[in-house]
């Protein structure tokens, strides 16, 4: 679904949080991949996990056409300027703070920005719903939020979540997006708002931030230190390659209801311990590691203190959204590693940029807890 047939010039999405991961692939995903023909603003804060030159090419490419505030989503005043100065007609919205171990150590922010700051939108949007746009109009405004599967807590050995699934989130950050989310479907039920919301299982791919799994232990291997795997490494994650989560949401976007739920997934469920090993498999072959004290990456492995709280199952249904839409997954576990380490080798300089800031001082101030 790569299509948007009703897209016209004087469309205008808002992107929250857009120079992060899945925003900035998203932003890039709706220009090269599809045939969308309006604007795009990119309003961000520009926190910690923020990389505005993740889009750097597309701001020149497309400058009559890409937008950059940094704002705060949380400023009432400001956001709503900007949703009048560019007629906004559609939100995706990803800002948040998105790192269980950071919300474990620090909660403080996740309330504000993940639930405040979700509120603060949906009342923006809200008030801009009723006066600014015609009624005729009015459908064709669309609020998406972004959230997780982590909202439905942690699964046994069997099962999947599906959106009929009681939420049980367990981190002070899932239970900020499971807030996030009640609060985005109230603004449907009460206001009829049209919101729709989509719970995504662990993404992966070029420019995410090097706290997650995967590009910490790229990047640690690259570096020749400790690769670190929580507890047994036997907690499963369902992975999904990000330019498959931006084509799923693309195609809620132009297809999916207001007032619905989508779950997305790549069917692609794996241990901590496997995906480690498949990357320090590919680093060996691709980059053999040339320090005498270790043959192979998987030398570097150590196991460490477990996560507080740490949920051992995801595993995503995504049977609604690939029956209702016609979305799939399209890049399988295997290939979507290979491309991700490649990336990564390939980008030296996006690592050094992104390392050289407050990723660092946090990680020295932290790591040494989890020994
Ligand atoms: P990220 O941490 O890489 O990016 C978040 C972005 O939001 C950053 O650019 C940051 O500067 C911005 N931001 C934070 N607070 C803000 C504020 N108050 N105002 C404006 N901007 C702010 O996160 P990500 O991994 O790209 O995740 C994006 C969204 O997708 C989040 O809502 C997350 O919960 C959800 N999600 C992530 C995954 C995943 O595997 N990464 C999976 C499912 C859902
Ligand atoms: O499931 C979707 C969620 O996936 C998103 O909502 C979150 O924003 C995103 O951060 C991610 O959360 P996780 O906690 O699953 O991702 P993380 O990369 O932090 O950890 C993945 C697994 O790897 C988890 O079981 C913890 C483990 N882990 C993580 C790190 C950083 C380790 O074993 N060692 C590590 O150093």
């Amino acid at each position: 679904m790569k299509k948007n047939a009703d897209s016209t010039i004087k469309d205008a999405i808002l992107v929250t949080g857009g120079a992060g991961f899945i925003g900035s692939n998203f932003i890039r995903y709706v220009f090269e991949r599809t045939d969308y023909k309006g604007k795009i603003v990119n309003i961000d804060k520009l926190t910690y996990a923020a990389n505005p030159a993740n889009l750097q090419d597309i701001s020149e490419k497309y400058k009559n056409r890409y937008f950059f505030e940094k704002t705060d989503i949380c400023n009432y005043d400001a956001v709503m300027e900007i949703f009048k100065k560019y007629k906004i007609t559609k939100v995706v919205h990803f800002a948040a703070e998105s790192h269980v171990d950071r919300s474990i150590l620090g909660p403080k922010a996740f309330i504000q920005t993940n639930i405040v700051g979700t509120f603060n939108l949906l009342e923006i949007s809200r008030q801009y719903w009723n006066a600014q746009i015609s009624i005729q109009n009015r459908s064709i405004f669309r609020f998406h939020h972004i959230s997780t599967d982590e909202v439905y807590g942690s699964l046994g050995m069997k099962g999947l979540f599906t959106e009929k699934t009681a939420y049980d989130p367990h981190s002070p950050y899932s239970a900020s997006k499971a807030s996030s989310d009640h609060l985005a479907r109230a603004y449907y039920h009460t206001y009829r708002l049209p919101v729709s919301i989509s719970n995504c299982s662990n993404n992966y791919g070029p420019y995410q931030f090097p706290e997650k799994l995967i590009p910490l232990v790229i990047i640690n291997a690259l570096e020749g230190k400790s690769i670190p795997i929580y507890g047994d490494g036997k907690n499963v994650r369902d992975w999904l390659y990000v330019e498959d989560h931006c084509s799923a949401i693309w195609s809620i976007l132009s297809n999916g209801k207001a007032g619905e739920t989508y779950n997305i997934g790549g069917r692609e469920e794996k241990t901590n311990f496997d995906v480690v090993n498949k990357i320090c498999k590919i680093l060996d072959r691709l980059h053999p590691a040339r320090e005498s004290k270790f043959s192979s990456y998987k030398d570097l492995i150590t196991f460490v203190k477990d996560r507080p709280g740490h949920d051992r199952r995801y595993g995503i249904d995504p049977s609604k959204i690939e029956n209702e839409l016609g979305w799939k997954a399209e890049v399988d576990f295997d290939a979507g590693m290979r491309k991700t380490v490649e990336w990564y080798l390939a980008n030296p300089r996006w690592i050094k940029n992104i390392k050289s800031g407050e990723y660092l001082k946090w990680i020295d101030k932290n790591y040494s807890k989890r020994q």
